[in-house]
């Protein structure tokens, strides 16, 4: 990332854009330890990783995060040298952490933009992509990438039943862009529990845009999450310019 790590980013005053972030998780599938946002990855929090990317994306004019209740203050001090955001206590689940955040950010924003703090190393690149597919006119966006797996679907005794065609199958991560009256209704709508909230909105019916998605944006989950992240800090910035070819 930019050398300027000490340097409090600014937000864009004039941005569209607010993101709302849950990281009030605990982290179970990493193993013991501190919730996962506050998780250590090259000497900082997942959660700084991910809050300073966000605000790299220039139309970013809002950041909201949904902190564990017990460790608000904490992350509001955290994130203070990283860029202006607002910290609220998260929910039992990710929906409600989603759903208090979200509650947070003025009527007047019109993208709204849902991100786990557990994809802490999504290129600010990536923001921009699914902002601007908003702002194009979708009403929900998604970042995707193809499926590389052969995916089988099994009975309970683990026998197969056939062999899913994956050309048609993609793994999605976030950010997930709305217009942000979409997502509210989504949200008041939603009875049952959604991992993501793109489901929500397709409960209503609405069209949801895929647009590419990044290697980058893993979720950290397990501990080889963690370890592969490390490895890909090493790596050059996928958004910094492309230096020209010799003799160009
Ligand atoms: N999340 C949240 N509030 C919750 C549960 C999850 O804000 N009550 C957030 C997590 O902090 C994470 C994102 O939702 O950024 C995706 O969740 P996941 O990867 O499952 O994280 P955890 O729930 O922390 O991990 P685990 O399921 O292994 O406990
Ligand atoms: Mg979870």
């Amino acid at each position: 990332m930019p050398a300027d790590r000490d340097v409090t980013a600014q937000l864009n005053a004039r941005g569209d854009v607010a993101v709302v972030v849950p990281a009030a998780g605990a982290g179970v599938r990493l193993g013991p330890g501190a919730p996962k946002a506050l998780r250590l990855l090259d000497g900082e929090p997942l959660l700084v990783h991910a809050v300073r990317r966000l605000a790299a994306a220039a139309s970013v004019r809002m950041i909201v995060v949904a902190a564990p209740p017990a460790d608000v203050d904490a992350v509001l001090t955290l994130l203070t040298p990283v860029a202006p955001v607002t910290v609220v206590a998260g929910g039992a689940d990710r929906q409600e952490s989603v759903a208090a955040a979200l509650a947070a950010v003025p009527d007047d924003v019109p993208i709204v933009l849902v991100h786990d703090a557990a994809r802490c190393l999504t290129p600010p690149s990536v923001v921009e992509r699914v902002a601007a597919a908003v702002r194009d006119g979708a009403d929900a966006v998604i970042p995707v990438l193809p499926v590389v797996d052969t995916i089988k679907e099994v009975d309970a005794g683990e026998t197969v039943l056939g062999t899913v065609d994956r050309a048609v199958l993609r793994a999605v991560q976030t950010p997930q862009g709305f217009r942000a009256p979409v997502l509210r209704a989504a949200h008041a709508a939603a009875a049952d529990s959604h991992t993501d909230d793109a489901g929500a909105v397709e409960k209503l019916g609405t069209p949801v845009r895929c647009v590419p998605g990044s290697d980058l944006a893993l979720k950290i989950t397990r501990p080889i999450d963690l370890a592969l992240a490390t490895h890909l800090l090493t790596l050059p910035d996928p958004d910094a310019p492309q230096a020209a070819p010799p003799g160009a």
